[in-house]
């Protein structure tokens, strides 16, 4: 079994765009975060975000609105970031306190500046197999954690677990697109799937998806797959200071036995959202540049 590691490969993306962002005529690229509300996940990756923002030298501004803010109130702030000359790319934290229309928040931000690649038009373009446009940041890393890692899908039946529209939905496009490193069989599986385990037993790749903990188990893996475990979660732990332990969505222990590749959580899909959002920025800055 070979460990996949996420943190080497995005450490060398950050790095290959830190150069990038040197060599960049005119100001530095600049990537709007917006959270609203302190649900503790989320804090977090913003942090880590604005972190690796730094690190390359792409201006983060994070906007922090009250927990009370309407629809009406978010979708007027995402108008001025859209109108900002200043601002290259608009990220919105998910999830959003329940009160909002994620979607439609989502959909607001304008196309050239929707660095985390959820609107309309920019998921459309993964369909159409059109480059011009922004790729969700998981579903990318995943797909440049395979291409590092040697993986290549074509011929291969890969399956995804889950069927969201940040994740599930994206990666398989992408692993079905007829280009080199895909061309895959793409099978998706989710919570109306009758006998899941039979289907999961059929894949060459994995991708778990499905945000429950440790739900991936022995009996549900080929052996010699390659497993992709997206999920993160946190699971109570008493002997954590945090008082909880962060796990995927793969029962890791008895799974990584078996598969010829899998990613550990943490240090597997997560770093490579961060690489490739600052990747996305970087995109976004040039094309507003020409
Ligand atoms: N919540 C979980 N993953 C993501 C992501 O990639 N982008 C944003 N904006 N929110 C998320």
């Amino acid at each position: 079994m070979q460990l996949i590691d996420g943190n080497r490969i995005a450490t060398a993306i950050v790095a290959e765009l830190k150069a990038e962002v040197a060599a960049l005529p005119g100001r530095r690229p600049c990537l709007a975060l917006v959270r609203v509300g302190d649900d503790p996940a989320s804090v977090s990756y913003v942090r880590k975000k604005e972190q690796t923002a730094a690190e390359i030298g792409v201006e983060g501004r994070g906007i922090l609105p009250p927990v009370t803010i309407t629809q009406a109130e978010l979708e007027s702030l995402i108008d001025q970031l859209n109108a900002d000359p200043a601002v290259d790319g608009i990220l919105v934290q998910s999830p959003l306190p329940k009160h909002l229309d994620e979607l439609a928040i989502f959909r607001r931000v304008a196309p050239h500046k929707d660095v985390d690649g959820f609107n309309t038009l920019n998921l459309g373009k993964v369909a159409q197999e059109d480059d011009t446009g922004f790729v969700a940041c998981t579903p990318a890393g995943i797909m440049e954690l395979l291409a590092r890692s040697g993986v290549d899908l074509k011929g291969k039946h890969v399956v995804v677990l889950g069927r969201s529209l940040i994740v599930g939905k994206p990666v398989a496009l992408l692993a079905l697109q007829k280009r080199a490193g895909a061309n895959g069989t793409v099978t998706i599986c989710h919570s109306g799937t009758r006998d899941l385990p039979a289907i999961t037993r059929l894949a060459d790749v994995l991708i778990a998806a499905i945000g429950r903990a440790e739900f991936v188990t022995a009996d549900m893996v080929k052996p010699g797959a390659v497993v992709i475990d997206v999920g993160i979660n946190r699971v109570p732990d008493p002997t954590k200071k945090s008082g909880y332990r962060l796990t995927g969505d793969v029962h890791f222990p008895t799974v990584a036995p078996l598969c010829a590749q899998i990613t550990p959580v943490p240090g597997g899909v997560g770093p490579m959202t961060v690489a490739m959002l600052m990747k996305n920025t970087v995109k976004a800055r040039k094309l507003g540049a020409i």
